[in-house]
């Protein structure tokens, strides 16, 4: 038999766009006229909707609403009369205006800007003298709540993150709550499915308005059907966390989630995994923060080992947590003594080897347990890699086109080479680069007489103060109209479309060439073979190699990509970056240098290198 108890608030809720221009009229209909605006920055678009009705304004609001600042605001809303409290902003200043409103029973209206979900629940968490205690009262819930998407959109991805999965923590715990009722249960779901879908877009484009919609509602549907029902172990270890150590609320929710979830009847989370769209919840939850770059452990969050020690129950879990390990599997073998005894094994040695081995082991076994992968897939993986290797020799790498073609030449290219916006973008160096090539004087064509459209090529290095660097090593290289390089073509004389220039002493150099074509990666090897396995063509977007360093610069190793050019959007090597691709103009009339050619093209381009 089915038995429950439902009330809810009595919150009125104005969401949309724009909806802050509404504020005068809501505390209009709240009988009010002076308002005490809580809030810092975010709280600027509603203090000029309000305008003349703001009697004060309190920006103090912090995390966990200790109870001395509640004074010190409690002192400034005496001081103005003030007869309404307006609270723009995440949990700290809505939990600011719940205080107050405890204190003072002043109506307040809520104009939430993370996914928090406060405003709607009657429940008010403060903190005295480390510790955190929670009050339920129905004073403490918002009699309106403003929902602007608009001030959601500059949230920062990291905040939209942690205070997304702060909103599927409230969501999930409604579910299991001992209060739990078929209205929260619905609400409970569809938040968690808006979160789920909504979450990777924010983090892909930030400004994405119909995901910031969709968040924003799942945070209201999340906080309803928590304030319907009693909070769980969920909320006890994040308030024991944040009371007792500070640590950040909507982080160590985010950490949490996963651990309490698994640590819950499997059973109990099919609910939510359906909703999520993943065979298993804690571990879906927890690949969707590691996907979104939210944190994962407590130890990230500063919570030290001995803190950790201090906690009393529920001390499994929360190593777990403090570890950030990936919560177990449900349905599958418990594996993670093995992967524990793995990882010690690699404890001696150079710490940084000794790091990165470890990772690699962490890494692997989630990902065999992640995908419940077969003894004949992981077969299949070490045959594909030992012909990998095989086919590898003196004039292929097919370990780097591997590495280039899964997008990690790239990553690790973008992590050590384009840390700074003032630089010229790098990308990959590619496998057909040589060693000191032939130094040629300007001028010169590298093409060297083979057919193409001519290219006039005028190039500047200069560094970031847009001084010229002269004397500084060019060396460029390219494939022919056919898309093969000099060194795939063992016919070929000599070295041919590619060359070493100096800078002269205006950081110039000229030369001739032809301008390049798109081209397929080697794909007669177990690479081309992945690629069309799954559908993937094997194609580079054309473009021009160049090598500059100078001693006392960085070395800057990337390439120039013609605008208009087949394949820019779906490089099989994913190198090309906005500020690499240039035009390449048709050109008609007579060339820079008098060279007598009817049809050419030029190509005109500054490179940026830093000093160090
Ligand atoms: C290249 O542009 O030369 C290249 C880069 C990565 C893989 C294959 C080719
Ligand atoms: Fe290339």
């Amino acid at each position: 038999m089915t038995s429950f108890t439902y009330s809810t608030g009595p919150a009125r809720v104005v969401f949309g766009s724009g909806t802050v221009a509404t504020l005068p009229d809501e505390v209009a209909q709240l009988g009010a006229s002076r308002v005490l605006l809580i809030g810092s920055g975010r709280a600027r678009p509603a203090d000029e909707a309000l305008g003349s009705l703001v009697a004060a304004r309190f920006d103090g609001a912090v995390m966990h609403t200790p109870v001395d600042v509640t004074g010190k605001a409690l002192a400034v809303l005496r001081d103005h009369a003030a007869d309404c409290l307006v609270a723009v902003g995440g949990g700290s200043a809505i939990g600011l205006a719940k205080a107050l409103a405890l204190r003072t029973g002043l109506p307040q209206i809520a104009v939430p800007t993370t996914y928090a979900g406060s405003e709607a629940t009657p429940v008010l968490g403060q903190t005295a003298d480390g510790a955190k205690t929670t009050v339920r009262d129905p004073e403490v819930l918002p009699e309106t709540i403003v929902y602007d998407v608009d001030l959601t959109v500059d949230l920062p991805v990291n905040l939209s993150v942690t205070s997304g999965i702060n909103a599927m923590a409230h969501a999930v715990e409604a579910l299991y709550s001992p209060g739990a009722n078929p209205v929260a249960d619905q609400q409970a779901l569809d938040a968690i499915r808006r979160l789920a879908r909504a979450l990777p877009r924010i983090a892909a484009d930030p400004a994405d308005r119909s995901a910031r919609d969709d968040a924003l509602i799942a945070a209201w549907l999340a906080g309803t059907c928590l304030g319907s029902v009693q909070m769980g172990l969920h909320h006890k270890l994040a308030h024991v966390l944040g009371g007792k150590f500070g640590l950040p609320h909507s982080e160590t929710h985010t950490v949490l989630l996963p651990h309490v979830m698994a640590a819950m009847a499997p059973a109990a989370m099919d609910r939510v995994a359906d909703a999520l769209g993943v065979s298993d919840a804690p571990t879906g939850v927890y690949d969707l923060v590691v996907a979104l770059g939210g944190p994962t452990s407590l130890r990230e969050l500063g919570l030290t080992e001995a803190d950790l020690a201090q906690v009393d129950d529920h001390q499994a879990l929360l190593r777990q947590a403090w570890e950030g390990n990936r919560p177990r599997q449900t349905g599958l073998p418990d594996t993670r003594a093995l992967t524990k005894q793995v990882v010690d094994s690699f404890s001696g040695g150079e710490p940084r080897t000794r790091a990165l081995l470890q990772d690699l082991v962490r890494t692997m076994h989630s990902y065999v347990l992640r995908n419940d992968l077969t003894e004949a897939e992981w077969m299949h993986a070490v045959t594909f890699l030992t012909r990998t290797g095989q086919i590898s020799g003196d004039t292929r790498q097919e370990f780097i086109l591997l590495s280039d073609t899964l997008g990690v030449s790239s990553v690790v290219d973008v992590l050590t080479n384009s840390r700074t916006p003032d630089t010229t973008p790098s990308a990959v160096l590619g496998p057909f680069y040589t060693e000191g090539p032939p130094e040629r004087p300007h001028g010169f064509d590298i093409a060297d007489g083979l057919p193409g459209n001519p290219l006039w090529a005028d190039i500047q290095v200069a560094d970031t103060h847009d001084k010229p660097v002269a004397d500084a090593i060019v060396d460029v290289w390219q494939s022919n109209e056919d898309g093969y390089y000099d060194v795939q073509l063992p016919d070929l004389d000599g070295p041919v479309l590619r060359a070493r220039f100096r800078t002269d002493a205006d950081g110039r150099l000229r030369f001739w060439s032809i301008v390049p074509a798109s081209y397929p990666i080697p794909a007669d090897g177990p690479v081309g073979q992945l690629l069309a396995a799954v559908g993937r063509h094997p194609n580079r977007a054309p473009h021009v190699h160049f090598m500059i360093a100078k001693p006392g610069f960085h070395t800057l190793v990337t390439q120039l990509f013609v605008k208009g050019g087949d394949y820019l959007d779906s490089d099989t090597v994913f190198g090309v970056k906005d500020g690499l691709i240039v035009d390449f103009p048709a050109q008609q009339g007579p060339t820079p240098d008098g060279r007598d050619v009817s049809r050419w093209s030029r190509v005109d381009f500054v490179f940026r290198i830093s000093e160090g």
